[in-house]
């Protein structure tokens, strides 16, 4: 198979630096665009500067979004502390951005590499600008492979994070009308740093695996001081990239999802329609159900080794 095109839309974030090193080992990254999420702007910007010293790409970066549509820009130091990337001693960046205009790029791009996909592993602000902005890359796009949602919430009882920080930019992307496939929380729950995948990484030689052990034990810990039953962090967003270079480990169910923006304790949900009814309307959305998740860890520790010298 070869490579996808894609660009990578993220807020490092420990799960999106997982998913930079996943994309740089089994895909043709065209770029990386950056948007306001698990920490602001200035902070997962620079954490993707970060990530791209350490595994030596030469991709294009641009700064994106600095907040939401509509909603109040909102982070999640709970989970990734300050930086949006705490816990290892990390390099200062020796570049800059290429741009400041994300979705600008997103939108020339597109239009340069006809099939690419984008895959947003944050909240969806630039995409869903990028696509208000130009329709025509809706048709110009392979589809549209994200981290987000799920069965249940993690930021409310029904919403999860990225959805949660940016509803009305998920709800363009939901209706866009092209290929969509959603990692959400009932699949990326499956997906655990446990304490053994951790060590195995600790125990490989170089930089990178030193780097991601600490920030995947950051990262661990975290979640397990703040769930009762997780042995070990879910660490969601490889999964939107996996899904396109490793299909195979994944099971999915094609429905109808809508995004909720009103409801009094909802907003942010995404509502997938499950009932076996004639009525229901054709699915717009490739949902993730099942991943096997040893054979995807052991795809991610590959590429942390790969690129760690
Ligand atoms: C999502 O929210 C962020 O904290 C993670 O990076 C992931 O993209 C999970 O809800
Ligand atoms: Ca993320």
């Amino acid at each position: 198979m070869s490579k996808p095109a894609i660009i990578l839309d993220c807020d490092p974030g420990h799960d999106d630096a997982l998913a930079i090193i996943v994309a740089a080992r089994h895909t043709d990254i065209l770029g990386i665009t950056t948007v306001s999420g698990n920490a602001p702007i200035e902070s997962t910007t620079h954490n993707t500067l970060v990530m791209k010293d350490l595994l030596g790409l030469k991709v294009p970066v641009h700064q994106g979004a600095v907040r939401p549509i509509v909603a109040e820009p909102q982070y999640a130091t709970y989970v990734h502390g300050e930086s949006g990337l705490d816990g290892a001693d990390l390099p200062a960046p020796t570049s800059t951005v290429d741009g400041t205009d994300a979705v600008g790029f997103i939108i020339d791009t597109v239009r340069a590499n006809e099939g690419a996909w984008l895959v947003p592993t944050g909240p969806l602000t630039n995409i869903a600008m990028a696509l208000r902005l130009a329709p025509d890359i809706a048709k110009r796009i392979a589809g549209i492979s994200l981290m987000g949602g799920g069965t249940f919430g993690n930021r409310t009882t029904a919403a999860e994070f990225n959805i949660w920080v940016d509803p009305e930019a998920a709800d363009i992307v939901y209706r866009y009308g092209g290929p969509l496939i959603m990692a959400g929380l009932h699949v990326t729950h499956q997906f655990r740093a446990t304490q053994a995948r951790i060590d195995k990484v600790k125990a490989m030689p170089g930089q990178l695996a030193d780097v991601m052990g600490d920030l995947m034990q950051f990262f661990t810990n975290m979640y397990m001081s703040r769930h009762h039953g997780m042995d070990g962090g879910a660490v969601h967003d490889p999964l939107a990239v996996m899904v396109l270079t490793h299909p195979e480990l994944f099971t999915r169910k094609n429905a109808h999802v809508v995004i909720e923006l009103n409801g009094t304790h909802t907003r942010g949900m995404t509502l997938i329609d499950e009932r076996d009814l004639r009525e229901v309307k054709a699915g717009n959305c490739d949902v993730l159900m099942t991943v096997d998740a040893e054979a995807a860890f052991d795809v991610m520790s590959e590429a942390i080794a790969h690129f760690s010298r």
